[in-house]
């Protein structure tokens, strides 16, 4: 697959993400089994995609030295951390909890904002700075650390470089073990007659 641009590859995780906020809030009142479904994705894709963004984009936006960088990536960074709180909260949560719906409520809107900023004025910044060559390698660099990062956010853990890359090797190690053993245990749930 050819390399895609750092900022369509970010793009699109947001309209995935916006997908999976849509289809939660369609689910209604009951639909306990499905919410869990929705909130298990959002978990993983926004997990996979602040790492991306905290590893690799966020810190070439402040090499670039793009105007208020510096900015725009610590408001983005505080922000990454409060959702990470929320999303490891509701990370096995029961979804009948009188506190879960609540809780996604608050991390829809907090991630709709997020990406307002994102889109609205760090990324036509960083357009304006970074070539599209640049952009483009970034991109294909980012597409493939997508399949290494860590898959379940870690509040505690340091968010810029290097303490991030080397935290999350060992944490992405650890969270794509427990996704492949609940996965083995949904098969086998299924797999009863
Ligand atoms: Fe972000
Ligand atoms: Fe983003």
């Amino acid at each position: 697959m050819p390399d895609i641009d750092a900022i369509t590859l970010l793009k699109n995780d947001h309209k995935a993400v916006e997908k999976l906020f849509k289809r939660f809030e369609k689910a209604g009142g009951g639909a306990a089994k499905t919410k869990r479904k929705i909130v298990d994705d959002i978990i993983r894709e926004l997990s996979i995609h602040a790492e991306i963004e905290e590893q690799m984009f966020y810190p070439a936006v402040r090499a670039a030295e793009v105007p208020d960088a510096k900015d725009m990536v610590l408001e983005s960074l505080e922000e990454h951390g409060v959702a990470k709180w929320l999303l490891s909260e509701l990370d096995g949560m029961d979804p009948e909890a009188e506190r879960f719906d609540a809780k996604v409520t608050v991390l829809i809107e907090a991630i709709r904002h997020h990406i307002e900023e994102e889109e609205g004025e760090m990324f036509p910044a960083v357009r304006k700075v970074l070539k599209r060559k640049a952009l483009t390698e970034l991109g294909g660099s980012m597409d493939r650390a997508k399949g290494i990062v860590p898959t379940h956010p870690h509040p505690r853990s340091p968010d810029t470089p290097p303490g991030n890359i080397a935290g999350g090797l060992a944490s992405a190690a650890i969270d794509r073990a427990r996704d492949a053993g609940r996965e083995a245990l949904e098969r086998a749930k299924k797999a009863v007659p």
